[in-house]
C-alpha cells in the first residue's frame, strides 16, 4: 500500500534517502544476537537526532540491562521545535524506516511494545500510518512471532495535544500516562523508570529511521558519512529567505555556506540553527560546520536575509518561550518573561545597556538552573542575537538610556 504523501518529490541522500527494501532491516536484525545489534549501532556512532545527541547504543544498552518484565520503545514524533518538519517527511514517505527501527529497538532491549507519540497537528496522517501498521502485521513484520521467531512486538500511536514541552522526553511520558505534560526530575532516567515506571527508550523519529540502514548496510558503512564525532547524515528542515526551502539530507560536517548555496539563498545575514532554542549565526561565521563538534542541531535551519529585523526575530522567539514554559521552575517561568520584557524595552528604546547585560547574565543562570532543556536553551537566541547583531539592534533610536 502507499502511504499518503503531500507531494511526490524524488529525494536523494547518502543514508536515509538511500535505497531500502521494506522488511529487510527486521529480517537482518532477527538473525543477529542482541549484542551484535548493540555493537553495530555503537560502531556506527549513531547519536540522537532529537537535538541532545545522546549515543543511541548507550541508551539501548542501559534499557537492555534494566531488570523488568515490561519495557517500552517510544518514538518521539512530537516535532515541536519551530522550523522543524523533517520527521513529518519520514513518517509520510518512509514509515517503513521509522517502524522497523522501533521493532529492531524492541528486539534489542527486550521490549514487546512500541508507542509513537505523534504531534497533535499531524492527526491528518494518523489513519494512513495505522493502515501501514496493519500491512506490517499482515506481512508478519509486527505482532506475534515476527517472521517465525519467538519475538512479539506491537506499535500503538498516541496523539499529542499540542504543547512544545511535551517533546521533552519525561514530559512526553507524563502526557502518555494521561497527566499534564510537565518534565520530571532526573534521575531517575527513562531507561530505568520511564512509561508506567518501566524501562523505556525514547528516540527521535530520525534516530530510529537510521537503524534499519545500519543493520542492513553495517555501522562501518554508516560512519563513512559525516565526521569523526558526528557520523552519518542529517535531515535539515530549511525555511525562510531562499529559493528552495524543504527537507534536505546532508552529511554532518556540511558548512552553513554550502547549505545556503544548495538552497539558493541570497543576501543572507543570519541563519538560526536549531530552531528557537538554537543559536543565530552571522555572516562572518558561515564557514562553521553543522555537527556535534560545532553547531549541534535537531535540524531546523531558518534563513534571514538583509531585509529582516533581527530584534523582531528575537521578540518572536521570546514570546514563544513565555507561552510554552510549563511554569514548574522559577528560572524558566520568570526568566523568559524578563528576557521578553528586555527585548520590548530595546524595541521602545527604554533600556539601559547595564540592564541588558544583567539580562544576559540572567540568561546564563537560566541555562544552568532550569529544570529541563526548554529553560536551559531558551536564552540561546537572546544571547546570540544580541551579541552577533548588536550594531543593527542598537542602531539610532535604540541607543538606550546609558548610551554605551
Ligand atoms: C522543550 C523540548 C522539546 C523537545 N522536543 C522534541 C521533539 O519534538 N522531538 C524529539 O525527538 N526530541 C525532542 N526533544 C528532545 C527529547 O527530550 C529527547 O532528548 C529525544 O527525544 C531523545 O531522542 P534521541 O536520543 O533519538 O534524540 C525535546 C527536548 C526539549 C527540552
Ligand atoms: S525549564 Fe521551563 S519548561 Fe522545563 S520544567 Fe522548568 S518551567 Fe517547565
Amino acid at each position: 500500500m502507499e502511504v499518503m504523501t503531500e507531494k511526490k518529490i524524488e529525494r536523494k541522500g547518502p543514508v536515509l534517502f538511500s535505497p531500502y527494501k521494506r522488511g529487510e532491516g527486521i529480517k537482518a536484525a532477527l538473525k543477529l544476537k542482541r549484542n551484535d545489534i548493540l555493537f553495530e549501532v555503537k560502531e556506527a556512532g549513531l547519536k540522537g537526532r532529537g537535538g541532545a545527541g545522546f549515543p543511541t547504543s548507550a541508551k539501548w544498552m542501559l534499557t537492555a540491562a534494566a531488570k523488568s518484565d515490561k519495557k517500552y520503545i517510544v518514538c518521539n514524533a512530537d516535532e515541536g521545535e519551530p522550523g522543524t518538519f523533517k520527521d513529518r517527511v519520514l513518517l509520510l514517505e518512509y514509515p517503513e524506516l521509522v517502524f522497523e527501527g522501533m521493532v529492531i529497538a524492541g528486539y534489542t532491549v527486550g521490549s514487546d511494545q512500541g508507542i509513537v507519540y505523534l504531534r497533535g497537528e499531524y492527526e491528518y496522517m494518523l489513519s494512513s500510518l495505522e493502515d501501514y501498521l496493519k500491512e506490517m502485521k499482515k506481512d508478519n513484520l509486527l505482532g506475534d512471532k515476527i517472521l517465525g521467531t519467538d519475538f512479539n512486538f506491537n506499535i500503538n500511536i498516541h496523539l499529542g495535544s499540542g504543547a512544545y514541552v511535551c517533546g521533552e522526553e519525561t514530559a512526553l511520558i507524563e502526557s502518555l500516562e494521561g497527566h499534564r505534560g510537565e518534565p520530571r526530575n532526573r534521575p531517575p532516567y527513562p531507561v530505568n523508570t520511564g512509561f508506567m515506571g518501566c524501562p523505556t527508550v525514547v528516540n527521535n523519529v530520525e534516530t530510529l529511521s537510521s537503524v534499519p540502514h545500519i543493520i542492513t548496510k553495517s555501522g562501518e558503512w554508516f560512519k563513512k558519512h559525516g565526521t569523526d564525532k558526528s557520523t552519518g547524515s542529517k535531515l535539515f528542515s530549511v525555511s525562510g529567505d531562499c529559493n528552495k526551502p524543504g527537507v534536505y539530507e546532508l552529511p554532518w560536517g556540511t558548512t552553513i555556506k554550502e547549505l545556503l548555496k544548495l538552497v539558493e539563498a541570497k543576501d543572507t545575514k543570519a541563519v538560526q540553527v536549531g530552531g528557537a532554542s538554537g543559536v543565530c549565526v552571522p555572516v562572518n561565521q558561515f564557514d562553521r560546520k553543522l555537527g556535534f563538534e560545532d553547531l549541534a542541531t535537531g535540524g531546523s535551519i531558518m534563513i534571514f536575509n538583509k531585509k529582516r529585523d533581527m530584534l523582531k526575530v528575537l521578540k518572536n522567539f521570546m514570546e514563544f518561550f513565555v507561552e510554552e514554559s510549563c511554569g514548574q521552575c522559577t528560572p524558566c517561568r520568570i526568566g523568559n518573561v524578563k528576557l521578553l520584557e528586555g527585548t520590548e524595552m530595546i524595541e521602545k528604546g527604554t533600556h539601559t545597556f547595564k540592564y541588558i547585560n544583567t539580562l544576559k547574565e540572567l540568561g546564563k543562570t537560566m541555562q544552568v538552573a532550569s529544570k529541563c532543556g526548554l529553560g536551559q536553551s531558551s536564552p540561546n537566541s537572546f544571547i546570540s542575537i544580541l551579541d552577533n547583531f548588536k550594531e543593527e539592534i542598537f542602531s539610532s533610536g535604540r541607543n538606550g538610556g546609558d548610551k554605551k
